[in-house]
């Protein structure tokens, strides 16, 4: 039986979603709208802190101290971008720690791309400039997401991931600039990150389970194959002035589902790292937490104490 409170309630909620204004995290919401926004921003979370893992593995092999002080410094970004991310869905009454559990156990997702491997060194030019970039087209339009806190967080995730994209193309027309060799790295990679990079954007709209309510919802703002095209007319001119070519568009949705239910080439291998550096840090966790209570006791007693003297 619905109220006359809720019935309010949700007429609020709905006109704030019609004036494209802000839900911000003490407002009335639906629970659907909740568990939309806790999915979908978890998801974005596990995919910056997963997607560190491929580029990760080539720190250390960078082929100058430059090469790797960029990698570096792109890499913390993501683990930056996931903390931000992490941290905006915890406004909607979610722990961290249970987000991490249920990614760990497959309860949750992350963005298929990073179930490929990075092969060679170029890869790490491509995934900047074509996975950094696909992320660019689906993440500005999420700065006017109707959740606050997520499009608030996007803000300074986009500034950043302009300067991984920008350093990705970089890297690559520097070993277009190369040997034949270099030239032969630079478009096998692109051969291989091609059709993973447009499934960044989740499957054909007429597949879309999430899309129609999510932007009634004004959580996504264009729908899967929106962005996936805007993201092709954004590339091909780059593709063209690096000297480089797209394999056609052709996707094969079968791969696409297989590896979003955790049948990528990678799957078992990122979830296992992920474990091992979560177990890994649990003294971390607990330290942590122990000199926090041990800050609060202090704190308490001194109240007490104080109180005691003014008596
Ligand atoms: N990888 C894994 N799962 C995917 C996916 C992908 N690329 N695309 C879709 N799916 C899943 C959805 O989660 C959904 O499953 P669920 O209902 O069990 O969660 C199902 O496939 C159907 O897809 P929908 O289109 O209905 O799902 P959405 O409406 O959530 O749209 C999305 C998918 C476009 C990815 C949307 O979730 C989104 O915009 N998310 C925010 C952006 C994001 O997560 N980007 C990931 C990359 S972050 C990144 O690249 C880091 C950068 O620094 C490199």
């Amino acid at each position: 039986m619905t109220s006359a409170v809720d019935t309010d309630l949700q007429a609020g909620f709905d006109a704030t979603i019609a004036a494209g204004d802000r839900i911000e995290p003490r407002d009335w919401m639906p629970e659907g709208y909740r568990r939309t926004l806790v999915r979908q921003i978890a998801q974005h979370a596990h995919s910056e802190i997963i997607g560190m893992q491929p580029e990760g593995n080539w720190i250390t092999r960078a082929p100058s101290l430059r090469r790797k002080a960029i990698l570096l410094a792109k890499v913390q970004d993501e683990a930056g971008h996931g903390l931000y991310l992490y941290s905006a869905c915890e406004t909607l009454g979610v722990s961290r720690e249970d987000l991490t559990r249920q990614l760990i156990a497959g309860a949750q997702k992350y963005s298929s791309i990073f179930n490929y491997p990075a092969l060679s060194y170029a890869d790490v030019g491509t995934i900047g400039w074509l996975v950094d970039g696909a992320a660019i087209c689906n993440q500005v339009p999420l700065c006017r997401t109707s959740y606050g806190p997520y499009g608030r967080s996007m803000i300074r995730i986009c500034k950043e991931e302009s300067f991984h994209q920008r350093q990705g193309f970089e890297l690559l027309a520097t070993m277009m600039r190369g040997t034949d060799e270099q030239r032969a790295m630079v478009q096998e990679s692109v051969d291989r990150f091609w059709k993973p990079a447009l499934m960044m954007f989740g499957p054909p709209d007429s597949q879309s389970s999430n899309t129609e309510q999510s932007m009634a919802w004004g959580i996504k703002r264009h729908t899967n194959d929106e962005l996936r095209e805007r993201f092709i007319e954004m590339t091909a001119p780059q593709a063209a002035a690096l000297g480089v070519t797209l394999p056609d568009n052709d996707l094969d949705w079968d791969e696409f589902w297989t590896v979003v239910k955790g049948g990528g080439p990678c799957s078992a291998q990122r979830i296992a790292h992920r474990k091992r550096a979560y177990d890994d840090g649990a003294w971390v966790r607990e330290a942590a937490m122990a000199f926090a209570q041990s800050e609060v006791d202090g704190l308490a007693q001194r109240v007490s104490r104080d109180q005691e003297a003014d008596r």
